[in-house]
């Protein structure tokens, strides 16, 4: 049975994501040919954040106003929940007024608990382990640009965070190999990736010399070494993955063509020189892009269903 909720790309077939960024494509196409959409009117989201963001409430929001709902939006330290109000409680409550919750916060466990006692779905819009609204628009843009998912060779160099921990959930799910370098330490959550592997069709391999991972790759992701939460380690973060910097020289060791993404905000001069940042930026705001595209195909199938 598919899920009500949207809390891990894990609890998804493979056919169910390949469904979702294939109509994310019709909604974008649909949206360049000026098609109105109306199918979420009189339909509410509440969107309760916990953490800062710019592209996934601003792309929620506008995807809500492009298929004719509307939005509410809740900064979690202006409610109750800042003065310890249990999320059970929160939950029960918000589902009473909307009709899907956009949750952005620390642990997956809050996202669990909310979805438990939740009566609408429950959009994981990025917990401390997982991002996977992100990572579908990625593989979306993925698609876009290199024509296929299944035979591309994705790489991850970094940091083994949220965005990792579902770029590894996609790769068990849609057939793709994925090389992960990751300073020891800051490796990815170990069960996520036994999990994906066993039923993964191409390897997922971590190693630890970007050069590595890069090699012949056609799709080559990176992200911030400190993520929200993580500024107190800003510093020491800097000096671990020091040698992890995506730039032109360790490009050339990718296959022809090969695409960089990032989900941004970025930090250039980190993970990603100003260079090869400006190189692929074409690449990396129709990613930005296409998270709207997306939110509106995630919005329809879990409101709608
Ligand atoms: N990529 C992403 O999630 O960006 P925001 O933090 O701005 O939402
Ligand atoms: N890994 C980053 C992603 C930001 C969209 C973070 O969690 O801050």
């Amino acid at each position: 049975m598919t899920p009500r909720h949207l809390l891990a790309l894990a609890d998804f077939s493979g056919e169910r994501l390949r469904a979702l960024i294939d109509r994310a494509l019709v909604l974008k196409r649909e949206r360049q040919a000026g098609v109105r959409h109306q199918q979420l009117s009189g339909k509410i989201i509440g969107m309760i954040f916990e953490k800062p963001s710019t592209r996934t409430r601003a792309s929620f929001e506008a995807a809500m106003y492009g298929l004719g709902g509307l939005v509410m939006f809740l900064s979690a330290r202006d409610t109750q929940l800042a003065r310890s109000e249990p999320l059970k409680d929160t939950a029960r409550v918000m589902s009473r007024y909307v009709d899907g919750l956009v949750v952005r916060t620390f642990g997956q466990k809050v996202v669990e608990e909310l979805a438990e006692y939740s009566t609408v779905p429950v959009i994981n819009a990025l917990t401390d382990l997982h991002h996977p609204c992100q990572v579908l628009s990625d593989i979306m843009t993925m698609l876009e640009k290199k024509g296929d998912i299944a035979s591309r060779r994705v790489a991850w160099v970094g940091d083994g965070n949220n965005m990792a921990n579902s770029w590894i959930q996609a790769a068990g799910k849609l057939g793709f190999s994925l090389t992960l370098a990751c300073p020891e330490g800051y490796e990815p959550d170990a069960d996520i990736l036994t999990a994906s592997r066993a039923e993964a069709a191409k390897p997922i391999t971590l190693v630890r010399e970007p050069a590595a991972a890069v090699q012949n790759a056609d799709v080559i992701n990176v992200d911030v070494w400190a993520s929200m939460g993580q500024e107190a380690e800003q510093e020491a973060r800097l000096e671990v993955f020091s040698s992890y910097q995506l730039n032109d020289k360790l490009m050339k060791l990718a296959a022809p063509g090969a695409i960089v993404m990032h989900c941004l905000p970025a930090h250039r001069g980190e993970e990603i020189s100003e260079s090869l940042f400006e190189a692929q930026a074409v690449t990396i705001f129709d990613q930005a892009e296409n998270k709207m595209h997306m939110h509106k195909a995630l919005l329809e199938a879990f409101l709608l269903s």
